[in-house]
């Protein structure tokens, strides 16, 4: 397996790029699904996830085409030839079960694999199915697949989620834009990525408000045409670039980075004592490495709050700062795997069920370290990034997951960081 190997110290300066969103790209594909037209999606993030995605798609009859000078995926569904995602494909990777909304919709029947729990929770997708039986659809479960049909289609459904779920809000949509009639949906996750799907599918012919609003009304159509649509930038990628030069210190622009994305995250940063401002199309960053950070503290929460996928970076942030910082993990209930890793660079972290205490130290020095899941990896680079000495991350292939040339944009900017190669490592 790869591993990244990492010599801490070095200030970053320069300008990193941000790519599209992987988590509104993975729903964007599956939107693919609801036409018989091409759907070519740009600013398209080439990760792990993306390309499954499109593996999964293709065995369900969609043509795939990567142009890779353009950073643009070209997905044409002009016939459905299967409507079975087999476990193998949703248990790898949960947003695979995204394909049975518009399976639904638009073959009137699928059959896809429960997704089953993963390093970071349980993770559930109870307020899926019952979105779907609310608009008409027969729902079994058996032998651990999802057998869904609504074979005279879909009808619109006023759908009220009791709690906020970015998955089940997404899921709802990509079903209801071909249901017969209208839908509300209430209690809807607020994330930019929902508002990027309302975009595309609005694009392809769709009829949905509300987007970015707690509440979502969508007219049914009975058909979407193709849409060339840019994937919206990729605020999770942006953010964990801020934590990383905030972490080595020095001067970096984020560029492409949507500032109104990250509001609750640039708080944090400046509360920690960091310098960001929007500049032009993107984010500046800039932190003296002679000025020690202020401990702060916070509690993840859906957009607008603060980013559950960013918990782990300000945590490897706050083991260096001055002061005692509390963390409530509100959204998963087992993200704190990062916690006993980053300990091995000598962070002093208590956990106590969703809530970590950490008390900042002067500096961290460099361990071997793994983690389990994408955001907890990366979490290990920002802390090895500031780290004394040399910093090994194995199982790389979670960082792969979700941040495409992660070390030739941190190696752009002085970072030394290094991957070796599994026959190197071995
Ligand atoms: C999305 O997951 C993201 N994944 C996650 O990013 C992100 O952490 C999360 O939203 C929260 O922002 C993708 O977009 C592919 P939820 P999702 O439904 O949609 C519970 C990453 O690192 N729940 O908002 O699965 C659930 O267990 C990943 O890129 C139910 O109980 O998150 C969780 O506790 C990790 N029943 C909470 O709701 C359901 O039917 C919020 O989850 C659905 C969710």
């Amino acid at each position: 397996m790869d591993r990244i190997v990492i010599t801490g110290g070095a200030p970053l300066n320069g300008t990193i790029p941000i790519f599209g969103a992987k988590n509104s790209a993975l729903k964007l594909q599956a939107a693919a699904l609801l036409s018989a037209d091409p759907v070519m999606l740009e600013n398209m993030p080439d990760l792990a996830d993306t390309r499954f995605m499109a593996q999964l798609l293709n065995t369900l009859g969609v043509e795939i085409t990567w142009i890779k000078e353009t950073h643009t995926l070209r997905m044409h569904a002009a016939e459905i030839v299967s409507t079975i995602a087999p476990y193998d494909q949703v248990r790898k990777m949960r947003a695979s079960f995204n394909v049975l909304g518009p399976l639904l919709a638009r073959a009137g029947h699928a059959t896809v694999s429960l997704p089953g729990g993963c390093a970071i929770g349980a993770r559930p997708v109870d307020l899926h199915l019952k979105a779907f039986e609310a608009m008409g659809a027969d729902i079994v479960i058996e032998q651990g697949y999802v057998k869904a049909a609504a074979l005279r289609g879909l009808k619109g459904a006023e759908i009220d989620f009791p709690f906020v779920s970015v998955g089940a809000t997404e899921h709802a949509m990509l079903a209801a834009v071909l249901a017969h009639g209208d839908t509300v949906l209430k209690n809807t996750a607020r994330e930019p990525e929902i508002i990027d799907l309302a975009d595309c599918l609005n694009a392809m012919g769709a009829k949905v408000e509300g987007a970015g609003t707690s509440e979502i009304r969508i007219k049914g159509v009975a058909k979407l045409s193709g849409v060339k649509h840019p994937v919206v930038a990729d605020r999770i990628e942006a953010g964990t670039y801020a934590m990383a030069a905030a972490a080595a210190g020095g001067n970096v622009l984020l560029s492409g980075a949507r500032f109104e994305h990250l509001g609750a995250m640039l708080k944090f940063l400046r509360d920690a004592g960091v310098r960001v401002e929007a500049e032009g199309r993107g984010i500046r960053v800039q932190r003296k490495l002679t000025d020690r950070m202020n401990a702060v503290d916070f509690e993840t929460e859906p957009f607008p709050g603060f980013p559950t996928d960013l918990q782990a970076q300000a945590m490897a942030l706050m083991c260096m700062a001055d002061g005692v910082s509390r963390i409530k993990e509100t959204i998963f209930e087992n993200r704190f795997m990062h916690a006993p890793e980053l300990a091995r660079l000598g962070a002093k972290i208590e956990v106590h069920g969703n809530e970590a205490v950490v008390t900042g130290v002067p500096k961290l020095v460099g361990a071997p370290v793994m983690a389990t899941d994408l955001r907890a990896s990366v979490s290990l680079v920002v802390a090895g990034l500031a780290a004394e000495g040399e910093t090994t991350v194995n199982r790389v292939y979670h960082l792969d997951r979700g941040f495409e040339k992660l070390e030739a944009k941190l190696q752009a900017c002085g970072a030394q960081i290094v991957r070796e190669r599994e026959d190197q490592a071995a």
